[in-house]
């Protein structure tokens, strides 16, 4: 019976997104249409990616679901529509662009969907909420896209939004996914195993984003995954920074990146933190705690090194630090 209720709402998100993307070329979408335009996106790329459109009036979504062989219940938990206290429903998402996302197989399981005009009493996006088929810490966006290119790169690239992982599909650099977010889990870390052998982090280049990537270090390391970081200006993210500057630019920033010590290094030492020997303790402490997540001792080994020599701190006593944290965590 599970099985065969999955069936059903993997078929309900297909018929959706079918539907949502003929609304895309509709006369009322016309400001969807200009907005896509606004963000770089050419027909071809609505067409290869699915976006869609969520009508304003809810009648027009509502009256097409009438027309289809699903139940309310079904609607209700693919989370299309939303209960209402009383009893009624209504449809989660309103004049938006909607952007299917896939599981690794290419099945839609889920959508994210952007506001057209700034409206602060409702999110940038909305997403579809957790169902049996979505889970939002297991899902990674583009990812049946971007599974071959990885396994021939040996390299996963990682970034926050959706529209930042299209925009490198769409210029070549395919082994691209998005977390949806900052948030990235132990379960996308495993997932990602199974394709790549090491990870270029490049989260928005702001405050969320920075201290998403140390995070996400964690749960990397954790996995065996070596990671690099991508340096971008203050402000942009993979999206903005190519529309400003290219996809040829971006290249050479993907090529410019750093190991993850190197980059925490670089900005500690930014931030005035080395020069005095308190800090400097401090921030070796910090590294310490890092260093002992690396699971393999040569790949360790050799870090400890390299953060020792950067540090000018003493590579015995910092091994020694790693190994004492490494016995404290288990
Ligand atoms: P960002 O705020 O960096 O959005 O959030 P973005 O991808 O650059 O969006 P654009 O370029 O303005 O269209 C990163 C990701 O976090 C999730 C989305 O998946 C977004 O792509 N997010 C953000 C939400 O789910 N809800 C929000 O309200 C905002
Ligand atoms: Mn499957
Ligand atoms: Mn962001
Ligand atoms: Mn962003
Ligand atoms: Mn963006």
């Amino acid at each position: 019976r599970a099985r065969r209720q999955r069936g059903r709402l993997l078929d309900l998100h297909r018929e959706v997104a079918r539907y949502l993307h003929e609304m895309l070329f509709t006369r009322e979408a016309t400001h969807a249409r200009d907005y896509l335009k606004s963000r770089g996106f050419g027909k071809d790329m609505a067409v290869n990616w699915q976006v869609g459109w969520m009508p304003e009036n809810p009648e027009t979504f509502l009256s097409w679901a009438r027309t289809q062989n699903f139940k309310r219940g079904e609607w209700i938990e693919a989370g299309i529509f939303v209960e209402k206290d009383r009893g009624g429903i209504y449809v989660r998402f309103r004049d938006r662009l909607m952007f299917p996302i896939r599981n690794e197989h290419g099945d839609v399981i889920a959508f994210t969907a952007r506001q057209l005009r700034h409206d602060p009493n409702s999110g940038k996006y909305i997403n579809s909420p957790e169902t049996a088929l979505f889970k939002k810490s297991k899902v990674l966006f583009a990812l049946d896209r971007a599974r071959k290119s990885i396994l021939t790169e040996q390299a996963v690239l990682i970034c926050e939004g959706q529209l930042d992982a299209i925009s490198c599909h769409e210029q070549g650099i395919t082994h691209v996914i998005a977390t949806g977010g900052t948030a990235f889990t132990p379960d996308h870390a495993k997932l990602l195993r199974r394709y790549a052998k090491k990870a270029l982090l490049c989260f928005d280049a702001d405050k969320a984003g920075i201290e998403a990537t140390e995070k996400a270090f964690r749960v990397l390391a954790a996995e065996g995954l070596p990671v690099r970081v991508v340096r971008m200006p203050a402000g942009e993210d993979p999206d903005s920074f190519m529309q400003k500057h290219g996809a040829e630019a971006f290249r050479e920033v993907l090529g410019n990146a750093v190991d993850f010590f190197d980059f925490k290094i670089d900005r500690a030492s930014a931030a005035g933190l080395l020069a005095d020997p308190q800090q400097r303790l401090e921030f070796a402490k910090e590294c310490t705690s890092l260093l002992s997540l690396i699971p393999d001792a040569v790949i360790r080994e050799g870090m400890i090194q390299h953060v020792g020599t950067r540090l000018k701190a003493g590579t015995i006593e910092l091994r020694d630090a790693v190994f004492r944290t490494a016995r404290a965590a288990k």
